[in-house]
C-alpha cells in the first residue's frame, strides 16, 4: 500500500504517520507515504494558492492549477513504477462525502496505491475536483479546519488491515465493527483492582463459556450505544 498525500501541512501528515504503528509499518516498508506540498506547485510568484469566491461568500477557495499539477506529478510518478495503466483512486476528505466506515477502510486497503487531498480555507475550485477526484469522503458529521487529520483518520483505519502491520493478525479479527458489532469488555491482571474483581468465567478456562458470556456483552454494549447497529444485526441474523 502506498499512501500519496496532498496537502498544505506536510509536517502534520508525517509526524503523525511516523509515530507509533504507522511509524513501524513505515520502517518495515509494509506501507509507503509520500507527502506532497500543493504550495510547491503554485506557479504564482508568491506561490498563492487560494482565492476569493465567484459569486462572493466567507472565506478563500484553493484554486485549481497548484492541485492539478501536483497531482499530475504523483501520477507521473505511480505510472513510473506500475505499468499497469491503472488509475489511482483520488480521495478527497470533505464534510461534503461519503460517511466512512470500517467496510470502506477494509475495500480500500485492497488497493496499491492510494491519494489524499486534503482541502483547507473554505473548499476548493469545484472543476478541478471534478476532474481528478474519485472518491470525496467524510469522516463525520462535524466540521473540521482542513482534510488532514481526516486524511491520517483514513491511513491510520487502513494501514491495520495491512497484512502484518499488525504483529498479531488476531487483533482486527475480533474487535469492534467486524463483526457488526462492538467489542465485548477486556481485563488483564491484577485479578482485583480497587475492590473490582474480574469476571469469574474470564477466569474459569472454560472457552465455550468465555464465548458465550462475550457475545452477551457484546450485544449488550451494542444495544445501548449504538442501538442502529444493533437492529441491523438482529435483522441480518434472522434473515
Ligand atoms: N474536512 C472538514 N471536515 C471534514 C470531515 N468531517 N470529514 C472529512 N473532511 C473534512
Amino acid at each position: 500500500m502506498r499512501f500519496s498525500v496532498m496537502t498544505l501541512f506536510p509536517e502534520m501528515i508525517e509526524s503523525s504517520m511516523n509515530s507509533s504503528i504507522t511509524g513501524r509499518a513505515l520502517e518495515n516498508n509494509l506501507i509507503s507515504l509520500d507527502v506532497y506540498n500543493i504550495r510547491d506547485y503554485s506557479l504564482d510568484k508568491h506561490k498563492k494558492v487560494d482565492d476569493y469566491p465567484y459569486g462572493g461568500g466567507a472565506g478563500m477557495l484553493m484554486f485549481p492549477q497548484p492541485i492539478y499539477d501536483c497531482y499530475k506529478a504523483i501520477e507521473e510518478r505511480i505510472n513510473a513504477g506500475d505499468s499497469s495503466g491503472k488509475k489511482p483512486r483520488v480521495i478527497y476528505l470533505s464534510p461534503k462525502g461519503k460517511i466512512f466506515n470500517q467496510a470502506m477502510a477494509k475495500e480500500l486497503s485492497q488497493e496499491d496505491d492510494l491519494i489524499f487531498l486534503c482541502g483547507h480555507y473554505e473548499g476548493i475550485d469545484q472543476r478541478v475536483l471534478d476532474t481528478i477526484v474519485t472518491d470525496e469522503v467524510s469522516i463525520g458529521d462535524y466540521v473540521l479546519t482542513g482534510g488532514e487529520l481526516p486524511a491520517l483518520v483514513m491511513m491510520d483505519t487502513i494501514s491495520r488491515l495491512v497484512p502484518g502491520v499488525l504483529n498479531n493478525e488476531e487483533s482486527s479479527q475480533d474487535e469492534s465493527h467486524s463483526a457488526g458489532l462492538l467489542e465485548y469488555p477486556q481485563y488483564t491482571r491484577p485479578a482485583e483492582w480497587m475492590g473490582k474483581k474480574v469476571p469469574d468465567v474470564l477466569v474459569s478456562g472454560n472457552h465455550a463459556l468465555i464465548a458465550k458470556w462475550r457475545m452477551e456483552q457484546s450485544l449488550e454494549v451494542t444495544k445501548k450505544n449504538r442501538p442502529d447497529m444493533f437492529e441491523k444485526y438482529i435483522n441480518s441474523q434472522q434473515g
